[in-house]
């Protein structure tokens, strides 16, 4: 895969209302980006698609959505204070400091060659509580969004019917201050994630372990269409953090190289244990059957959002030459994240019958899936945007339709053309 595909991805994303650079004009400010008109509903799509399989489809996840701002002392007993940090040498010349595995013995901004000794950072982003001059009370956004998954645990447990083995799902804001924000929305400074933290009996994290690692690489497999770009890597044991007894990253073949796409962590009972001693509240949990009474272990799948969206469009985007030596760009992405199922055309904007008949039929389908109306233009043209944004179909109404009640169905991939009876459209969308 070549690099300039990320060039690409980010012209198309801006080109076609998927991602925008924040606050553009007034010159961006880096490690914030935008999710345009098209992005948004792709976005939701892919969300849903992980609570369909995190949640809806299971009987042992419950979900939940936390707030971005704790109690600071969340990040006391985490070890984010202290430890939430990223290591930074800075360039003498040009003064912009980078992580040490970017620099590769000259600056990327200037060329220096001379950098100062590598300095921890801390990456919580820090705000105030209160308005009162004097009377605030200093706060984080939330530095990942598992934190308020403990701070419920509790809560969860007394309010619902959840019975250890179980897990807690949320999507949700994450903050990172991070001091290199790069290659588009791989690495930036607001992102969202999509938790587990799965509770089990300590005897029983080996069995789960292994088997969330297994549902998680499924999930990725289906979404993507190159299942060959996904891999496991497991951390040297050398690297893990004090607690963790395993940890496996999904990696992605990303243009730049394998990179990493959500991780699957070994938590043990750390996380309860720091709550319950920074909070003075009792996070055990006694078995209802046997009365033993522990603090459950965990199992974490944290993945993020905006980084798998930015990968299903690096595995989706295709250029092809056509027969007459055009340039096709097309989206062929899953069409469960499509943002439209479909478009539907009238072949002339300027003829009563045929519009008429062309607003019915997308009335039809507006009903059961999200479609879009486009009557801009000529029909190649129209093909390049629905082509360029990933819409799986194509249907256009023309004079035929008005003698025989057919309309044209073009396919996305194939660029192939059928005729279908209106009565069996949504059928054969569908299908
Ligand atoms: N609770 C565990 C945790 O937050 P992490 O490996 O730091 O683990 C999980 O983050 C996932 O969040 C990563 O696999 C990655 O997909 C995503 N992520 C982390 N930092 C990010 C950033 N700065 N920009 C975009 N996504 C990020």
């Amino acid at each position: 895969m070549e690099l300039d595909l990320l060039s690409k991805i980010t012209a198309l994303s801006k080109r076609r209302g998927i991602l925008f650079p924040n606050s553009e004009i007034y010159g961006g400010i880096g490690g914030f980006y935008d999710y345009g008109p098209v992005g948004v509903e792709m976005k939701n799509n892919l969300k849903r698609m992980w609570w369909k399989y995190m949640v809806d489809d299971r009987d042992d996840v419950v979900g939940i959505d936390g707030t971005i701002i704790t109690h600071p002392k969340v990040w006391e007993a985490s070890g984010h204070i202290t430890g939430f940090a990223d290591e930074m040498a800075e360039c003498k010349k040009c003064h912009q400091r980078f992580r040490p595995e970017d620099i590769e013995g000259k600056c990327p901004k200037c060329g220096g060659t001379d950098f100062s000794e590598a300095k921890k950072y801390n990456m919580l982003f820090k705000t105030e509580v209160g308005v009162i001059e004097g009377e605030t009370t200093p706060a984080y956004l939330r530095g990942e969004a598992c934190q308020t998954i403990y701070l419920d645990f509790k809560n969860v447990v007394d309010s619902s019917r959840v019975k250890v083995p179980f897990g807690i799902a949320q999507i949700g804001k994450a903050f990172r201050n991070e001091v290199t924000p790069n290659k588009f929305t791989f690495r930036t400074r607001e992102f969202e994630q999509w938790d587990l933290q799965f509770f089990v009996h300590p005897s029983d994290m080996g069995k789960w372990f292994e088997y969330w690692k297994e549902q998680r690489m499924s999930f990725y497999k289906n979404l993507y269409r190159k299942s060959e770009n996904l891999r496991f890597y497991q951390h040297p044991k050398e690297k893990l953090v004090f607690y963790a007894k395993d940890a496996f990253d999904i990696e992605y073949l990303a243009p730049w190289g394998w990179a990493e796409n959500e991780g699957i962590h070994w938590r043990g009972d750390y996380d309860l244990t720091q709550h319950s001693k920074f909070s003075g509240k009792d996070l055990s949990y006694t078995d209802p059957i046997t009365n033993e009474r522990y603090i459950p272990h965990i199992v974490e799948t944290s993945g993020g959002v905006d980084r798998t969206f930015l990968y299903l469009l690096f595995d989706a985007y295709e250029e092809e030459t056509l027969a007459n030596g055009e340039l096709r760009t097309v989206l062929k992405i899953n069409p469960e994240i499509a943002a439209y199922k479909a478009a539907v055309f009238p072949l002339v904007g300027n003829k009563e019958e045929i519009t008429g008949k062309a607003r019915e039929i997308y009335t039809m389908l507006k009903k059961d899936m999200k479609v879009m109306w486009d009557d801009r233009g000529n029909i190649g043209k129209r093909y390049r945007y629905q082509d360029e944004i990933g819409t799986p179909k194509c249907i256009t109404i023309d004079y035929q339709t008005l003698e025989d009640g057919t309309v044209t169905v073009r396919d996305r991939d194939t660029m192939e053309q059928v005729r279908v009876k209106v009565e069996e459209l949504k059928e054969s969308l569908t299908k």
